[in-house]
């Protein structure tokens, strides 16, 4: 097999030279410029440092469909603050990406990407924002689309976006200490790496970490993708196979010399087949490698003391105001204005993983409450018929919105005092925490992320907790806790202490960056 390796590896060499070859000397001489400024304007500070280069598909503010796009946000930065390390991004160049950004971004260099027969063009733009630089990956034809994922050649298009990430550091000469890959999208990269590029000049001595944000969606196809579109020999077979398909998260999880996921309890939670989709075995024979590490969140973007999208600023200290931002959201909404009325939000893709199972059960009884619902979210149809029926039977308590709308969900965090955050499986989970720092308690199930960052005030002491929580699978059980916290909002001082204990939770980065930091320590020596 090592022979059939380094025969690969020579092939992609000579795949390269061929491609610099035709390219000609204008280009070479072009590319040498680019590889000068690239030098000079980014690298030259932070030479000394050791680099972790980042692989993504999404990251704010760029462009993000959810909780992904926050942590590649947001935890670059915080390792760049801590001055550990030389973080970089990479993301595919979307035509979805706003103007205001775009118009920034400096064009590096181009090159050509192999994919076994095709050789496609690939732009690569540079932009520093926030102490991280973020390179964009460009070819129209793969990315200038609507919506991010769900076209039919997504394997292909993601598999040419990690085959880049590759491509991309010869052409810049840049190599990362650490190739930080996260989900299935970029579990290529790793795959290229550890495997067709692993014996290169410059690739030998990368370190691959692969981040599981949610072990549901792990890119699965065909028998036949795997010389035909990814262009992998055969030997590849053995590491990307899995109950009968090609599985790109299961080759990642194997290739990589350690992987994660984002909180512990998950890490936990993915040895047990009721969570792990069918990968238990992977995770259970590979748990040497694996560590959990729960997200943070950007205590800067949310942060009810200056957030600009809300009707009124408040604190942990001065929390007044958020009744006027609760009036406010009443008023928009055309709620009944009732000060004491507790207002309950679910904020949400709207899919069965996030336990709305449990609410469609219960939603009537919950409905005979004095309380008030909305609902913002997308997702499968069932479920945002479901929520739009609810309102027309209770449109005087009950309002949905099908949108994905980060001004409006401010408004409905700030102006909340009940999160309702049920899920069945969540591999951390981010909203629950802004619930919190907007003081909208949160009432979740001990689930992965929830379990590690909500303390339940409904213990035995009645004290400490910033939320509610309840432990199985089960909608009279959620609904138990829930009138808990609805009859609990009733004791206006019992209350202000949860939301004091909500507000001032610690959910920086900084805790968890330093774990990163730590486990980046750990894979270089
Ligand atoms: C995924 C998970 C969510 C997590 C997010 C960021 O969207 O479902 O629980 O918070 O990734 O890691």
């Amino acid at each position: 097999m090592a022979e059939t390796k380094k025969t690969a590896t020579k092939t992609t060499a000579a795949r390269s030279a061929k491609t610099t070859e035709k390219t000609g000397a204008k280009r070479v001489a072009a590319k040498k410029t680019a590889k000068v400024a690239v030098k000079d304007e980014i690298e030259a500070v932070v030479s000394a440092k050791k680099s972790i280069l980042f692989v993504a598909s999404e990251a704010n503010p760029f462009i993000g469909t959810g909780g992904l796009a926050d942590v590649i946000g947001s935890l670059p930065k915080a390792i760049a603050e801590s001055k550990a390390y030389d973080v970089r991004v990479v993301l595919p160049l979307y035509g979805e990406i706003e103007l205001k950004y775009r118009e920034k971004f400096k064009f590096l260099c181009n090159f050509n990407v192999p994919l076994s027969w095709r050789n496609q063009y690939c732009g690569l733009f540079a932009y520093k924002y926030e102490g991280v630089t973020y390179y964009f990956i460009d070819n129209e034809y793969y990315f200038k689309r609507k919506g991010l994922y769900g076209h039919y050649d997504d394997g292909e298009r993601f598999a040419f976006f990690s085959k880049a990430v590759l491509e991309m550091m010869h052409n810049i000469d840049y190599y990362p200490e650490i190739l930080h890959c996260h989900d299935w999208q970029s579990a290529l990269a790793v795959i290229y790496l550890k495997t067709v590029f692993a014996e290169g000049y410059g690739y030998d001595h990368i370190k691959a970490l692969f981040t599981i944000h949610n072990i549901e969606y792990q890119g699965k196809f065909g028998n036949e993708v795997l010389g035909d579109l990814f262009g992998l020999p055969d030997y590849c077979r053995e590491y990307l196979e899995y109950d009968g398909c090609i599985n790109l998260m299961k080759g990642a999880m194997q290739l990589a010399e350690r992987f994660s996921t984002v909180s512990r309890k998950y890490a936990s939670e993915i040895k047990n087949p009721f969570f792990a989709h069918g990968l238990e075995y992977m995770t259970t024979s590979n748990d040497y490698k694996l560590t959990g590490i729960l997200n943070g969140i950007d205590e800067d973007v949310y942060n009810p003391e200056t957030d600009t999208k809300l009707f009124a600023n408040y604190s942990a200290e001065k929390p007044e105001n958020k009744a006027v931002c609760k009036r406010e959201l009443q008023k928009m909404l055309d709620l009944p204005e009732k000060e004491n009325t507790p207002l309950i939000a679910i904020i949400s893709r709207l899919v069965a993983q996030k336990g709305l199972d449990l609410v469609k059960c219960v939603l009537d009884e919950l409905m005979s409450e004095d309380v008030q619902l909305v609902i913002l979210g997308t997702g499968d149809i069932e479920y945002q018929d479901y929520f739009k029926d609810a309102e027309n039977r209770y449109s005087f308590k009950c309002k949905t919105i099908i949108a994905y709308n980060k001004d409006l969900a401010s408004k409905i965090y700030s102006g909340a005092d009940i999160f309702l955050m049920p899920s069945k499986h969540e591999p951390c989970g981010l909203s629950q925490m802004i619930a919190c720092r907007y003081g909208a308690i949160p009432v979740v199930r001990e689930t992965g992320g929830l379990a590690d960052s909500i303390t339940p005030h409904n213990n035995d002491f009645r004290r400490g907790g910033n939320g509610f929580s309840f432990k199985n699978y089960n909608a009279h059980e959620m609904l138990y806790v829930l009138k808990d916290a609805i009859y609990t909002y009733g004791n206006k001082e019992e209350w202000a202490g949860i939301v004091k204990n909500a507000m001032t939770t610690d959910f920086s980065w900084k805790k968890s960056a330093g774990e990163y930091i730590k486990l980046y320590d750990n894979m270089m020596i």
